[in-house]
């Protein structure tokens, strides 16, 4: 595995190399997606958009485990079939959740490229999200990816980006990860990520929800922060072990060494 900054580790990690630590990660992360299922009326939201020939963008796709989600528990069976285009920087994700799909959700075109390449003639969807999705993208790039996350969208379409706010533990362990144990470029938060659309021209309403997640079982807690950090090399023992990490980690045991995270995910809609 890669040992590079923040972005080059995503992409590496998100690969058929990266294939058991994404299960691993997803034996708890499978809820963050649940979450969002259940946050709105999907088929109230989509319906509204739904006409013949609409068409859809998912931005930072992943493995598919928003639109698998929806699929599940949003009963979406009364919509016409929507034009569902993948964007990924990484093939490896845009293959997975292409097989993930199944109606009123019909796979078209793949691009594979990061949000900020993506070309300014890819526009006009009526539906653009990205959930859990933009953490990698760099600081640097931030307003250049907004930009182009709000010129895809129709006028009227619908946006949406999902993503957890500083104080949520994806955030909170990866500035832990990168004072205790190895520094590199930070996470994008929810709140970067809403004052990027806005000074991209979006209007923005924000909806956030909270939970929490967490297991006694310590391989599966390892391979859920191994990936939160894209870094397969550091063992939870290590990990527990290390300054400023370790107290954060501390602070989501309990007595029995039981894991629990608390997460705040803020739901951005344009
Ligand atoms: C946690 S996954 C997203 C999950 C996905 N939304 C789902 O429903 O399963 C993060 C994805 O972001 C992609 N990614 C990383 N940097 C990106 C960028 N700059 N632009 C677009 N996608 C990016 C990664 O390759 C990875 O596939």
């Amino acid at each position: 595995m890669s040992t590079g900054d923040t972005a080059e580790r995503s992409l590496a990690h998100w690969s058929e190399a990266g294939r058991t630590g994404m299960e691993a990660f997803y034996a708890l992360a499978a809820e963050d997606y649940r979450q969002l299922a259940l946050a709105a009326d999907w088929a109230a939201v989509l319906g509204d958009r739904a006409h013949e020939g609409w068409s859809l963008l998912d931005v930072a796709c992943g493995s598919g485990k928003f639109p698998a989600a929806l699929l599940r528990h949003a009963g979406l069976d009364g919509l016409p079939d929507v034009a569902y285009d993948l964007l990924d920087p990484s093939a490896f994700s845009v293959a997975e959740a292409r097989g993930v799909l199944a109606p009123p959700f019909v796979a078209r075109h793949d691009l594979v490229t990061t949000l900020q390449d993506l070309p300014a003639d890819r526009a006009d969807y009526d539906v653009v999200w990205a959930t859990h999705a933009l953490y990698a993208v760099p600081p640097a790039e931030l307003d250049a990816a907004a930009a182009r996350f709000v010129a895809a969208l129709a006028p009227g379409g619908l946006g949406l980006v999902a993503q957890a706010t500083s104080t949520s533990h994806y955030l909170v362990f990866y500035d832990a990860f990168r004072a205790g144990v190895r520094d590199a470029t930070p996470y994008t938060t929810a709140e970067q990520v809403r004052d990027a659309l806005v000074r991209a021209g979006a209007e923005v309403r924000e909806q956030r929800v909270t939970y929490q997640t967490g297991t006694a079982d310590r391989a599966v807690v390892e391979g859920f922060l191994q990936r939160c950090a894209f870094d397969d090399s550091v063992s939870l023992d290590a990990m527990e072990a290390a300054p400023v990490l370790g107290d954060y980690l501390a602070s989501c045991r309990d007595a029995s060494g039981s894991y629990t995270f608390s997460h705040e995910a803020a739901l951005l809609w344009l």
